[in-house]
């Protein structure tokens, strides 16, 4: 009978012991969730924009909303290594930094982000690449690598 397979002490432990196993692998959840409605209550986006976090090391906060980037134009250093750090408020927006590697999905209820190190200097374009509507296509932002 199916029900006699695990019915004995031995099985039962190692089937807890497995499942506190499995929940030990499971990714933080401090930072892959977020209350879409209390995005600007919620640090670190109560307080989107640069941080310095170490030698040309930084945080970069942002908050996408319909139609536009909070922050919508930050300056770094040559060289600065940029941990961005992505939220909605409201629809699935994207995150691309055209002539880098940088894209992302950013989905209400979640938090995204990707690091990248800028080694050329310029002007660099953040947009939006999901269709989130009416403004869709002005939806971007600048990032100016000095
Ligand atoms: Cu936001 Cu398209």
């Amino acid at each position: 009978m199916a029900y006699n397979r695990c019915i004995n002490v031995n099985c039962l432990l190692s089937t807890v012991g497995y499942q506190a196993f499995a929940s030990g692998h499971a990714p933080p959840s401090d930072l892959t969730k977020i209350d879409p409605e209390k995005v600007h209550d919620t640090p670190p986006f109560d307080e989107p924009g640069l941080k310095q976090i170490g030698d040309n090391e930084y945080e970069l906060v942002m908050v996408l909303q319909s139609f536009g980037f909070t922050p919508n134009k930050v300056e770094i250093p040559q060289g600065a290594t940029v941990k961005f750090i992505v939220t909605s408020v409201d629809v699935v927006h994207g995150f691309e930094i055209a002539g880098t590697r940088v894209n992302m999905m950013v989905t209400p209820g979640h938090v995204n982000s990707m690091t990248y190190k800028f080694n050329e200097k310029g002007e660099y374009l953040i947009l939006c690449n999901e269709y989130c509507g009416t403004g869709h296509h002005v939806m971007s932002a600048q990032l100016e690598v000095k």
